[in-house]
């Protein structure tokens, strides 16, 4: 592939923006600065360098983000800053999206990817794909709402009962694991039971846990082949 697409597919600009960037010098690959745009590499593995900063050749981006509070999964955010700011602007060209999304107060495991087919195959609600969370309440948990979450809650625009596997982790806090993704789903299902979520973090997905990522908050890695693979399994 040539460097001016191999930098474009990346997302450093258009083919043109590219050439200009390899022109002035910026470019080395596996350490030699490299001036042509079209001199040619074979991409698989490439590692290259922009004005200095290492890169990987990536043909899909796998991403985990450990997301704050305070922003928005969308890729047009209306109230809070976006998800995309905690990222390199080269994601956002490549258009990277959220797989599924969090509510702009809760934090913990948002999976990013320009991957279609993987967006699309674990956000498609005939995967049931584990999301667990840990929900702090408002008023103490008590056996009644481990009870109601398990045996089901309705939800008014949902047909049937949703169910949730439960743990007590303290006098105000559980661990709360759903198969779907529906709109605030932990928070309504909640207050369906008769509490209130007053603060929420999702800590897997999958068999994928944020203590095994060791991601600190805001940050932000590439997942490691094994780990998309199971996430697609
Ligand atoms: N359930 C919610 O209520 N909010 C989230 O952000 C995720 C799941």
């Amino acid at each position: 592939m040539s460097l001016d697409k191999l930098l474009q597919s990346q997302g450093f600009g258009t083919r043109r923006e590219c050439q200009s960037i390899i022109a002035g010098g910026a470019v080395s690959v596996g350490g030699e600065p490299v001036a042509y745009h079209d001199a040619a590499f074979d991409p698989e593995g490439l590692e290259f360098a922009v004005s200095g900063e290492p890169w990987s050749y990536r043909a899909r981006l796998y991403i985990a983000l450990d997301k704050p509070a305070g922003y928005e999964c969308s890729r047009k955010p209306s109230h809070h800053p976006g998800v995309m700011t905690l990222l390199p602007p080269q994601f956002l060209a490549r258009d990277v999206q959220a797989v599924g999304r969090l509510d702009h107060d809760t934090t913990g495991l948002l999976l990013l990817s320009d991957d279609g087919a993987f967006i699309h195959a674990l956000s498609s609600p005939k995967r049931h794909v584990p999301k667990v969370y840990v929900a702090t309440t408002a008023d103490p948990v008590t056996d009644e709402l481990l009870t109601q979450l398990r045996h089901g809650v309705k939800l008014h625009d949902e047909p049937k009962p949703l169910t949730a596997e439960v743990r007590q982790l303290d006098t105000h806090s559980l661990e709360v694991v759903v198969e779907q993704g529906k709109y605030h789903q932990v928070k309504r299902m909640l207050a369906a039971a008769g509490n209130h979520c007053a603060a929420l973090r999702r800590t897997a997905i999958g068999g994928l846990t944020l203590a095994a990522l060791g991601l600190a908050e805001g940050k932000w890695c590439y997942l490691e082949p094994a780990q998309v693979a199971q996430l697609r399994a």
